[in-house]
């Protein structure tokens, strides 16, 4: 781990650069959330991989979750689909249900938390967690 976490962090940073150029105001701020939030999704995922699982660093990622889990509505409140944004106009159509899907975004991450200490139910919430993002960026992501 000592040498994976930095690994993934640079890979993570690189991405941020790569991904983001000409991104500006809250579609910026919404997009390097959402890239936080998938910093701290590898980080687990590397430790349901490897079967590693440092309960303080399961802490300090879904920290990172939860956190951005609460306040990603209101980052994503305001209607704009300035380039280069991978929001769908679908958000504001149903803005309800997508907040509602990082509500569950974040109850995954406590359910991870919780499961620090068992590889199995580990694993079983990390796969869970995945599905939360995968069920909002189904409906409100634009695919690549
Ligand atoms: C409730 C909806 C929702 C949930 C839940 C969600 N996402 Fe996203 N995600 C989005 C939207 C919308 C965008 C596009 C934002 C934009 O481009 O303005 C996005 C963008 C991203 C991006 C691209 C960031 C960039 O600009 O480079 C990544 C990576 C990502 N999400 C990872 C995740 C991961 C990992 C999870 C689960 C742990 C997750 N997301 C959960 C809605 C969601």
């Amino acid at each position: 781990m000592k040498l994976l976490l930095p690994t993934i962090f640079l890979f993570g940073m690189s991405g941020i650069l790569l991904a983001h150029s000409g991104a500006t105001g809250v579609v910026k701020t919404r997009m390097d959330a959402m890239v936080e939030v998938s910093e701290a999704t590898k980080v687990l995922g590397a430790m349901s991989k490897s079967g590693v699982i440092d309960p303080l660093i399961v802490q300090a990622a879904t920290d990172t979750l939860m956190e951005k889990a609460a306040h990603a509505p209101e980052l994503f409140e305001q209607r704009d689909l300035s380039s280069p944004t991978e929001a769908l106009p679908a958000i504001w159509e149903n803005y309800d249900d997508f907040s509602a899907k990082f509500d569950a975004m974040g109850r995954a991450a406590r359910m991870l938390r919780e499961s620090a200490d068992d590889r199995e139910t580990f694993d079983a919430a990390f796969r869970a967690l995945g599905k939360t993002c995968q069920s909002c960026h189904e409906i409100y992501r634009l695919k690549k």
